[in-house]
C-alpha cells in the first residue's frame, strides 16, 4: 500500500472561476510533487462513478452535477503523509469553517462549489488515482 501519495481534483468552479494556476502554486510551495496530472471533463455517468461512496447522501446528485459541470483538473500528488497534509491544505469541507490561508478558504464559495478535493484515506487515494491514470501515467 501507498502511504505517502493522495489524490486531488481541482474542482468545476475554481477552473471556471481561473485559480488553476494559483492553486497547484500553493500545492507544489507546500512541498507536494507532481507525480501524475491531466484537465479533463467528467461525464455524468463518471462522477456518479467516482463519488459511489456517497450515493446514499442527499448531496449525491447536487454533487455529480455539479462536478461533470465543466473541466477539472486531476492529479497524483506525493508528499510524507500526504493525505493528512494535503486536508490541512485544503481545509474543510464547507470554505465558511476552513482554517485561514487555507485553498478552500481562499477560492470556494459554497460547502457545494468548494474548489478542490482531497482523497480521505491512503486506500481512496489508491482507488481515486487510478480511476484517473493508468499505471504508466502513475509510476
Ligand atoms: P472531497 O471529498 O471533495 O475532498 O470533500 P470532503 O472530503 O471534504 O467532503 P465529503 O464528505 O467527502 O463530501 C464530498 C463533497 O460533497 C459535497 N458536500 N455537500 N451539502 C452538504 O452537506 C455537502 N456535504 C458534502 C462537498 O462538495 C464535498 O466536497
Ligand atoms: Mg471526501
Amino acid at each position: 500500500m501507498i502511504t505517502n501519495r493522495t489524490f486531488t481534483m481541482i474542482k468545476p468552479d475554481a477552473v471556471a472561476n481561473g485559480h488553476i494556476g494559483a492553486i497547484i502554486d500553493d500545492i507544489t510551495k507546500a512541498g507536494f510533487r507532481i507525480i501524475a496530472l491531466k484537465y479533463t471533463r467528467l461525464t455524468p455517468e463518471a462522477a456518479g462513478k467516482f463519488y459511489e461512496i456517497h450515493k446514499e447522501r442527499p448531496f449525491y446528485n447536487d454533487l455529480v452535477n455539479f462536478m461533470s459541470s465543466g473541466p477539472i483538473i486531476a492529479a497524483i500528488l506525493e508528499k510524507d503523509n500526504a493525505i493528512e497534509e494535503f486536508r490541512t491544505l485544503i481545509g474543510a469541507t464547507n470554505p465558511a469553517q476552513a482554517a485561514e490561508g487555507t485553498i478552500r478558504r481562499k477560492y470556494a464559495k459554497s460547502i457545494d462549489a468548494n474548489a478542490i478535493h482531497g482523497s480521505d484515506s491512503d486506500a481512496n487515494a489508491e482507488i481515486e488515482g487510478n480511476f484517473f491514470f493508468t499505471a504508466e501515467e502513475r509510476f
